[in-house]
């Protein structure tokens, strides 16, 4: 017995050291953590229970029956977030560049399938250099056998992906399918095809970090949520994010501290909303005195600015908070934010979470860029996700709500649940100097001062639609609130909420204009 016991040990200790020690320092030399150090900082202390550790490679081709690494590329189990159970893998890049093998493939898919029918959301650690390429199609097979997995537990569990190194090919699409992705700053890489590829078929000359960097993924392409100086902060942030999302679609999303008061009034929110309807303010300015203990996490805070999508606690639920930004491009809403919304309201949706819209809106961009870049499909992907989603829908409107997006910003008509707007809310088809002049331009040119009679036009307009009162009196808004009650009257509504039943035709999937 101890003879087999002592064998287990070394073999055990075997598994722990991946690549070997000289891969292991290469990997610390890029700043970068080893597979098993990773776990380390994402799950709670001694938490981690390894599965699998003995699987190996069963290729022969290119020497490679001499190397057969007990756990091959990945360190695969399960461990606890603050206590709640959470499926992971890790590849190992000092094994055979954290490449997907058949092995690989199969330790990652039982991890995927015990988290799917545990409920217990999939935290993946992507550092891996593609599809191992001396297994060929196999390993293309393997792949595949992830995204069906990926795809299915969409909208089951939560799936998060770090990635965590150069990650091309194949690598990319598993993290694309998930929920979100985190990435770091000078060592995490997604692309299709690398700079020399590209260099190859289009002439461009670009670097790792230009072509698919975090900064690129996190603020051009959109396909990276988070970006990070480096990996601890990373790992802490997926650790955070736990706080708001619950294990899966029929759990609850978990309770913030509830310290901060319900009742708490704002006296600073009279005095945000500039009283000049063109001048900007920061949404957040606003949030933050609303929200519990001002703590927002904040997701693609770096891409279409001009929406801002959050987790945050309210009264100690968890909530999405979708507001438009009229700080930036005066909080219109254009490709990238309708996009960004869109995906950030159907996870919501997807994981009971209730979403709190605050709305000041003067509509979409105008432009051919935008136009062209098909505005039309985009902003309906935003319009798609907010009629479809059945959570609790809480709107503020705390001043402009012009147009379609007045329509698509959680309104009343498409089953918005609580719908208020402050005093300096105006509620129009536009904002008032558009609407003059389109109906009484001709009208004012003719007259002996056509500015003095536009503006005469303009202050009519604004008497007449730039408020919130016919809104209001049609029923399309529940109340008009003092601006300082409106973190109580949320958390009002949303505790009014907790037991709505709500769900739409039974049919195999909508049609999202994807
Ligand atoms: C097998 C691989 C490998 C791979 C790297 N290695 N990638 N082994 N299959 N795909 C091995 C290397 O041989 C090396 O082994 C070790 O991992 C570290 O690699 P280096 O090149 O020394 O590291 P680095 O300089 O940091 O470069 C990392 C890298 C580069 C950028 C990832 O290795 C690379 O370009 N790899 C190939 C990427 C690729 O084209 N993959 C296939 C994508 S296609 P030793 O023994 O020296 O330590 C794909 C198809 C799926 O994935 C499609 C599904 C839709």
């Amino acid at each position: 017995m101890r003879e087999k016991l002592a064998l287990l040990e070394r073999r055990a200790q075997e598994a722990e050291q991946g690549g070997g020690a000289a891969r292991l320092e290469a990997q610390h030399a890029k700043g970068k953590l080893s597979a098993r150090e990773r776990l380390d900082v994402l799950l709670d202390p001694g938490s981690f229970v390894e599965l699998d550790r003995f699987v190996v490679h069963r290729s022969t081709d290119f020497g490679l029956d001499e190397q057969r690494p007990y756990g091959d590329g990945v360190v695969t189990g399960h461990g606890r977030i603050d206590g709640r159970l959470v499926y992971v893998f890790s590849q190992d890049f000092t094994v055979f560049g954290g490449s997907l093998s058949e092995a690989v493939a199969e330790k990652i898919c039982k991890v995927m399938d015990l988290a799917v029918r545990t409920g217990a959301p999939i935290v993946g650690l992507n550092d891996s250099g593609g599809a191992r390429i001396q297994e060929g199609v196999v390993s293309l097979g393997g792949y595949a056998d992830i995204f069906l997995r990926n795809t299915l537990a969409s909208g089951v569990v939560p799936q998060i992906s770090a990635v965590l190194g150069p990650c091309a090919g194949g690598a990319v699409y598993s993290p694309a399918i998930t929920d979100f992705i985190y990435m770091v700053r000078g060592t995490s890489y997604m692309f299709v095809t690398g700079p020399n590829v590209v260099k190859t078929v289009t002439h461009e000359d670009v670097t790792m970090e230009t072509l698919g960097g975090a900064d690129t993924h996190a603020s051009m392409s959109g396909v990276a949520h988070f970006s990070f100086d480096d990996e601890v902060a990373c790992l802490r942030a997926i650790r955070d994010v736990f706080r708001f999302i619950p294990s899966n679609n029929l759990d609850e999303a978990p309770r913030g501290s509830g310290r901060d008061p319900a009742d708490r009034r704002e006296e600073r929110l009279l005095d945000i909303v500039p009283d000049v309807e063109t001048r900007p303010y920061d949404m957040h300015d606003i949030l933050r005195l609303v929200i519990d203990d001002a703590e927002f996490y904040e997701v693609h805070r770096d891409y279409a600015a001009n929406l801002i999508v959050s987790f945050a606690h309210l009264g100690g639920f968890s909530v999405g908070i979708v507001a438009n930004q009229p700080a930036v491009l005066a909080g219109v809403l254009d490709i990238n934010a309708s996009r960004k919304g869109a995906r950030f309201i159907r996870f919501c949706d997807a994981f009971n979470i209730p979403l709190v819209t605050f709305e000041d809106v003067p509509g979409f961009l105008p432009g051919v860029a935008q136009e062209h870049g098909g505005i039309i499909r985009e902003g309906a992907k935003l319009l798609f996700a907010y009629c479809e989603a059945t959570v609790p829908k809480l709107t503020v409107i705390t001043r402009k709500a012009y147009g379609g997006a007045y329509d698509v910003m959680s309104s009343k008509h498409i089953r918005g649940d609580f719908n208020v707007a402050w005093p300096t809310a105006e509620l129009a088809v536009m904002g008032p100097r558009g609407a003059a002049d389109i109906l009484f331009r001709k009208e004012t040119a003719d007259a002996p001062d056509p500015v003095a009679a536009l503006d005469a036009r303009i202050a009519e307009y604004r008497e007449k639609f730039a408020h919130p009162y016919i809104a209001a009196g049609r029923g399309y808004l529940d109340d008009i609130i003092d601006p300082r009650d409106t973190r109580p009257r949320l958390i009002e509504a949303l505790r009014a909420l907790q037991g709505k039943r709500a769900s739409n035709p039974a049919k195999k999937h909508g049609n999202i204009p994807l």
